[in-house]
């Protein structure tokens, strides 16, 4: 069965119906597995595996740094936002790759000896760190000082009278700690527990200092064992680009990005097929294109000459801070979209994944978006209130929320670099609109919350894995008395009379 004819959806090219995630539920069917067993991981590219298949959108409100650090830690994938200079992008592209390898921290913030005990608590406090080591001027190990070395230490003295020195440090080398690429942290932990410390220095064959490891990694690294990593043990990144910027593809290519994904509003353009062919051609990144929203559009750009072709972004108008189907009138539901381009992909047996983007609100959307033939949803609403999003906290009426906004609204257009996105030459229409959205605390828990709720969904649906989901999840269209019976009702929540306590 072809996906579309899933929902029931008549395709006829006159007036085609399109469904939305409400307006369709998924049949449970028979199940021999516990749905913490279901194997919800996707090969997002030939290269890489998403543990959870989940994508952050690239947008300004949504992606930097800190939320690709977070999701990959979590198996999911962040996309770089592009409104922003070039070599802005470049360095939050570079700060993901020298994160960690492996759970070792490369590049750690470093001391000479004679840097001023209140420089190193300066810096301590400013970037949330409690070791630096300390480097001679031939870039010698020579000690390392902690946060327990100047806690009474006079602020004007020299670091070489306060750290430890390096006849007393404890080091690694890298080829004993590393094995094919992966960190043994039972060896670490041993060298840590055996000599009481927090913080282990990593030594090349050369001596010289290529990474530090602290206790609070190790830690981290084995609650979260699913980190999206690619082949060097870097976290994965993904970042956006214009279909006609040649120059920062090339720039983020050399920076080590996994994935650059084409942003553009209506990727069915001849003229961005032909730029991203040029552009595919000059980086080792696997691309994913978009977006698109028609198995025609899925045609055109499955049988280009794009190279490293992975994925396809797909939906129009969906997303919550949307108004392209308002202002225009063109828009494709997300879900259908989805459906569409699957069978398309299909058709051509193209080994390509599909991202939903656009509308997701739920975990029981993204178990609908992946049941027509998505591997992964980008989410731009879901992951904006989070503290990992690059936007600042405000309180309205004493609730906490956060900011978020469209990529082609007012303000976003007005900071002139979204603009080859939604309008190009000289049209300049919003075509989306800034808000707030209820703050949600750290982006892990809600991804482990909807992960498990997603695996439940697997379960109801009797699949076991991502493959097994595409083939067995059946639909039933809902009316608006369905889908109010399918949402909590009748009790009244206790959270609506929160604000009547909440100060002003
Ligand atoms: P959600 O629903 O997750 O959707 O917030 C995020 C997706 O919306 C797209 N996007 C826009 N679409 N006008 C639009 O019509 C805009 O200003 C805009 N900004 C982002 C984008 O695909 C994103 O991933």
């Amino acid at each position: 069965m072809k996906f579309a004819e899933k929902l029931g959806m008549k395709y006829n090219n006159t007036i085609n119906e399109h469904l939305s995630f409400d307006d369709v539920s998924l049949l449970p069917r028979s199940s021999d597995f516990e749905p913490s067993e279901a194997d919800i991981s996707v090969w997002i590219t030939p290269e890489h595996l998403l543990s959870i298949p989940f994508i952050s959108s690239p947008m300004d409100r949504v992606t930097e740094s800190e939320m690709c650090i977070a999701l990959a830690r979590e198996g999911c994938l962040g996309v770089l936002h592009r409104n922003c200079p070039m070599q802005v992008e470049v360095d939050m592209a570079k700060k993901v790759k020298r994160e960690e390898i492996s759970g070792i921290i490369r590049d750690p913030i470093t001391v000479t000896p004679d840097t001023s005990i209140s420089t190193v608590i300066r810096i301590m406090r400013e970037k949330n760190i409690s070791g630096l080591p300390v480097l001679d001027k031939s870039d010698n190990l020579v000690g390392i000082i902690t946060s327990r070395d100047v806690i009474a230490a006079n602020p004007d003295s020299p670091v070489s009278e306060e750290m430890t020195p390096s006849e007393k440090l404890v080091t690694a080398l890298e080829k004993d700690i590393l094995e094919n690429g992966k960190l043994n942290t039972e060896k670490v932990k041993k060298l840590l527990h055996l000599h009481r410390i927090e913080k282990l220095l990593v030594l090349n064959e050369l001596k010289k200092l290529t990474g530090l490891i602290t206790l609070k990694d190790i830690k981290r690294l084995e609650d979260s064992p699913h980190v999206s990593r690619d082949t060097e043990g870097r976290l994965m990144v993904a970042a956006s680009i214009s279909p006609f910027d040649h120059e920062r593809a090339i720039r983020l290519d050399l920076v080590g990005v996994d994935i650059l994904v084409i942003d553009i509003a209506h990727g069915m353009n001849v003229n961005a097929i032909k730029s991203v062919e040029k552009i595919s051609k000059d980086v080792k990144a696997w691309i994913m294109y978009g977006n698109i929203a028609t198995d025609e559009a899925a045609h055109e750009v499955i049988t280009s000459d794009i190279d490293k072709l992975a994925s396809l972004r797909v939906g129009l108008g969906g997303g919550s801070i949307c108004q392209t189907t308002q202002v225009t009138g063109v828009g494709v539901t997300t879900l259908s979209a989805t459906a569409l381009v699957a069978g398309a992909v299909l058709e051509h047996d193209a080994k390509i994944s599909i991202v939903a983007d656009g509308g997701i609100r739920d975990s029981g959307d993204i178990a609908k978006a992946i049941g027509v033939g998505a591997s992964a949803v980008m989410c731009g609403y879901l992951f904006s209130g989070t503290d990992e999003a690059p936007s600042e906290k405000v309180y309205i009426r004493g609730v906490p929320m956060k900011r978020y906004r469209g990529m082609a609204s007012p303000s976003a257009i007005r900071e002139r670099y979204a603009i080859d996105r939604y309008t190009r030459g000289t049209k300049k229409v919003a075509e989306g609109i800034e808000g707030v959205v209820s703050y949600r605390g750290s982006v892990r828990t809600l991804v482990r919350d909807l992960a498990a709720a997603l695996k439940a969904a697997y379960g109801y649906v009797g699949a076991k894995n991502t493959k097994e989901m595409w083939e067995k999840a059946r639909y039933a269209k809902r009316t608006m008395v369905g889908v109010r019976e399918g949402l909590p009702h009748d009790v009244i929540p206790e959270t609506q009379f929160q604000d009547i306590y909440e100060p002003f």
